[in-house]
C-alpha cells in the first residue's frame, strides 16, 4: 500500500498557501499601526519627530489624558460652505496617539456642505445625530454611491475615497465621523485646487477642467487667492 506523505498532500499545501497569504493581513488592514504599549499620550511639544507622536511620561499621564470637551460646542458654520468640522484627532487630543482612532463633529446649516474631500490615512464611519444629510462618495472607477440618511442611521467612506454630505434637510444638521486613524488628514479638493500655497499654475487648471483663465480665477477668488 502507498503511503501518503502529508506533507505533499494537495490540502497540506493549500493550507499552507492560505496561511501565508493571512499571515501579514492585520498589518495590511489596520489603518495605523498598532501600538505596542497600553498608551502614548502625546508629548506635542517633543523636538524629536517620529511616525506619530513621542510618548508623555507615563508619570505625568492623568485622567484628563483620556477625555476631551472640544465636540460638546456646535460648531460656527458661518462661511462658505454652511458647515463646520470639528476635529478630535491626535493634534487635539493627545491621548489618541498611537491608538488608530479618531472622531469629529460636523456641523450643518440648512444647505450646507462638507464639500468633496478624501482621507487618505483612515475609512470613515459617520452617525447622523440630527437632520437629513445627503452622503456620497465616488470610487476610483468614478462610481458615485449616495443615499439621504437621517437620526441614527450611519454610512461609511472606504479609505481615501472622495466624497461629500449636503444637508438636505430644513433645519440645521449634526453628525459624528469616526476614523481609524488618529489623524485621518482632509484633502479638500477644492482648497486643494484652487487655494493651494503657492497656487497651483492656471495653465494646469484650465486643461483639466477644460475652461479659460475667468473661470479658473473666478473660483481662486472664491477662496481668497
Ligand atoms: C511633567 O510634569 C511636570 C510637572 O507638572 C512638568 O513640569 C513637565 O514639563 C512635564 N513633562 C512633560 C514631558 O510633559
Ligand atoms: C461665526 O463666524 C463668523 C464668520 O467668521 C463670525 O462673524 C461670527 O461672529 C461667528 N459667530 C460666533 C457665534 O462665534
Amino acid at each position: 500500500m502507498m503511503k501518503i506523505n502529508p506533507s505533499a498532500s494537495p490540502l497540506y499545501m493549500l493550507s499552507c498557501l492560505v496561511m501565508l497569504l493571512l499571515l501579514p493581513l492585520p498589518s495590511l488592514l489596520a489603518a495605523d499601526p498598532d501600538p505596542l504599549q497600553d498608551f502614548c499620550v502625546a508629548d506635542l511639544s517633543a523636538s524629536t519627530s517620529v511616525n506619530g507622536f513621542l510618548c508623555k511620561p507615563a508619570s505625568n499621564v492623568s485622567s484628563d489624558d483620556f477625555f476631551f470637551d472640544g465636540l460638546s460646542k456646535e460648531g460656527n458654520t458661518t462661511n462658505v460652505f454652511g458647515s463646520r468640522v470639528t476635529a478630535a484627532n491626535v493634534l487635539s487630543f493627545p491621548g489618541l496617539n498611537t491608538l488608530g482612532s479618531s472622531i469629529n463633529r460636523v456641523d450643518f446649516a440648512p444647505g450646507g456642505i462638507n464639500p468633496p474631500h478624501s482621507h487618505p490615512r483612515a475609512s470613515e464611519t459617520g452617525v447622523v445625530i440630527s437632520g437629513q444629510l445627503l452622503v456620497g462618495f465616488v470610487t476610483t472607477g468614478n462610481v458615485y454611491f449616495s443615499k439621504v440618511i437621517s437620526a441614527g442611521q450611519i454610512f461609511v467612506i472606504p479609505r481615501g475615497l472622495v466624497h461629500f454630505q449636503k444637508n438636505v434637510g430644513q433645519e440645521k444638521a449634526l453628525a459624528f465621523t469616526s476614523f481609524n486613524s488618529q489623524l485621518p488628514g482632509a484633502d479638500v479638493l477644492p482648497l486643494n485646487l484652487f487655494a493651494s500655497t503657492p497656487p497651483i499654475p492656471n495653465d494646469v487648471l484650465t486643461k483639466a477642467f477644460q475652461v479659460g483663465d475667468d473661470v479658473v480665477n473666478s473660483i481662486k477668488s472664491k477662496f481668497g487667492s
